[in-house]
């Protein structure tokens, strides 16, 4: 059983300059609440209670948002009170995803575990969490597993994209996998949307990369090296994704939070 939830929360976050100066972008609001907030209750309601944050130079704000401290019961409505004790730990320079991940190691063991990206939100449109629906197909196929999602054109320098063989309805077995490529580049329209079902062994090939896209150490390179010795499927699924990674989407995730708010 998966209980491991490894979430990064260490980028710069230039694209939200001048803002993240002095700010994370994952304690920017969706409503009331901060992204990094959903991110653990998306993590809790899929039955992951072994949390690990990973957070930088200037992300102290988020490590202060879980303290059960200056809780009153007013609180108890968003649920911080129910949420597991959560571990962090501080990537010592911010030099990407793919360097982040690295200081899971430790945590992370002999065990499964799932990366859930501390600047994206799923609202899943079954009873079950996205992040469930990825574990379920997991489960039966006992391999490593990544969501993808459709993207446009115009989009696909903004995300990790994958080639890959359909098995069957939303499933796939990649091939290879490329870091915000050109559309002419690009072997797909999937692509990677920020959930990452993955074994320790994804830490031999962390460890492998050299400096990519961006500038920036990245996990898919090391998923691509992983793929050339290993199988890695990815699968879509049942919801929508919320990327806050820019400024331009947080704005249309507030304003479709704030349209669709039960209260
Ligand atoms: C990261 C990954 C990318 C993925 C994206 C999803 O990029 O490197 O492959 O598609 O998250 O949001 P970032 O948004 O951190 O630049």
């Amino acid at each position: 059983m998966i209980k491991k939830a490894v979430i990064p929360a260490a980028g710069i976050g230039k694209r939200f300059y001048p803002l993240t100066r002095a700010m994370p972008k994952e304690m920017l609001p969706l409503l009331d609440k901060p992204v990094i907030h959903y991110v653990v209750e998306e993590a809790v309601k899929s039955g992951l209670d072994e949390i690990l944050i990973i957070v930088g130079h200037g992300k102290e704000a988020i490590i202060d948002y879980f303290d059960y401290n200056g809780l009153d019961e007013e609180m108890d409505n968003y649920g911080i009170r129910d949420f597991p004790s959560i571990y962090f730990i501080r990537q010592k320079e911010q030099l990407g995803l793919g360097d982040a991940l690295k200081y899971s190691e430790k945590f992370v063991g002999d065990d499964p575990f799932v990366v859930l990206l501390g600047d994206t939100v799923y609202v899943s449109s079954t009873k079950k969490t996205v992040t469930r629906q990825l574990i379920d197909v997991y489960d039966k196929l006992k391999s490593p597993l990544i969501a993808v999602e459709r993207v446009k054109r115009e989009k696909m320098k903004d995300y990790g994209i994958i080639s890959g063989e359909k098995i069957k309805k939303n499933l796939w077995k990649v091939d290879y996998l490329v870091e915000k490529p050109e559309p002419d580049k690009a072997p797909s329209d999937l692509g990677i949307t920020g959930i990452y079902i993955l074994d320790n062994k994804i830490f031999d090939y962390l460890n492998k990369i050299k400096i990519g896209k961006n500038n920036e150490y990245q996990l898919t390179d090391a998923l691509n090296l992983y793929v050339k010795e290993n199988d890695l499927h990815a699968s879509s699924f049942k919801g929508k994704r919320y990327d806050i990674g820019t400024k331009g989407l947080w704005y249309e995730a507030f304003m479709e939070f704030l349209k669709n708010r039960r209260s």
